[in-house]
């Protein structure tokens, strides 16, 4: 294998497509976001990357708080055109139903089965890209997508939750069939 070295560029794909909501001016606020990423199960903390000039980052910056709404692939038109226009200029919460979360200034997106509400516990600005580091508040998870075992609940199977991926060929795409189970697979390298 001979590798070429292409230098400092973004090459870590799929991201799984949240909606990152917000409230700002008093109304609720979404915008489509690629740039989110687990940092740590449990705790439960993620990080996101929103470009400074974006509606929603005002809502972020003033509450120290945001909603992430997992939309399934059925939402694509809405996530698209979530991420071509911004709040500055078109009243996104016209075009859908919230509800106002737990914590203040976090409103939830009701046609999302997810919905996530993170508390920032740390940021930082990288050029002009602010990242947020945020713990996970309380989650929100339609009832359809959850099954109790032995008094434990459990959230549903991705195929079932039916998650929009992206890739930096500007495409989207769906989740592909499962190719193993986690243990199994280490186990056939050194059986
Ligand atoms: C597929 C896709 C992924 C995006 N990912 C991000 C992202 O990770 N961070 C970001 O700041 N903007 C991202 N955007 C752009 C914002 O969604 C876009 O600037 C939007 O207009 C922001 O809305 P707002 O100004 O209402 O906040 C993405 C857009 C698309 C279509």
């Amino acid at each position: 294998m001979a590798k070429r070295r292409l230098g400092g560029v973004q090459c870590f794909y799929p991201a799984p497509m949240v909606l990152i909501g917000a409230m700002v001016e008093g109304r609720a606020n979404y915008a489509t976001v690629g740039d989110c990423a687990i940092m740590g199960i449990r705790p439960a903390v993620v990080a996101i990357s929103l470009g400074e000039a974006g509606f929603t980052i005002r809502g972020i910056l003033e509450a120290k708080a945001f909603s992430i709404n997992i939309p399934t692939t059925k939402q694509l038109p809405l996530v698209d055109y979530f991420g071509s226009v911004s709040g500055k200029d078109v009243d996104k919460s016209a075009l859908v139903e919230s509800t106002p979360g737990t914590l203040p200034g976090v409103p939830l997106l009701d046609a999302c089965a997810v919905s996530l509400e993170c508390r920032v516990i740390e940021e930082c600005v990288v050029e002009h890209r602010h990242i947020f580091i945020a713990e996970i508040a309380e989650a929100h998870v339609d009832e359809r997508f959850i099954s109790e075992t032995d008094g434990r609940l459990r959230m549903a199977a991705l195929r079932e939750l039916d998650p929009i991926l992206y890739t930096l060929d500007n495409t989207y795409h769906s989740v592909g069939k499962p190719i193993g189970t986690g243990g199994e697979e280490a186990a056939k390298l050194v059986a």
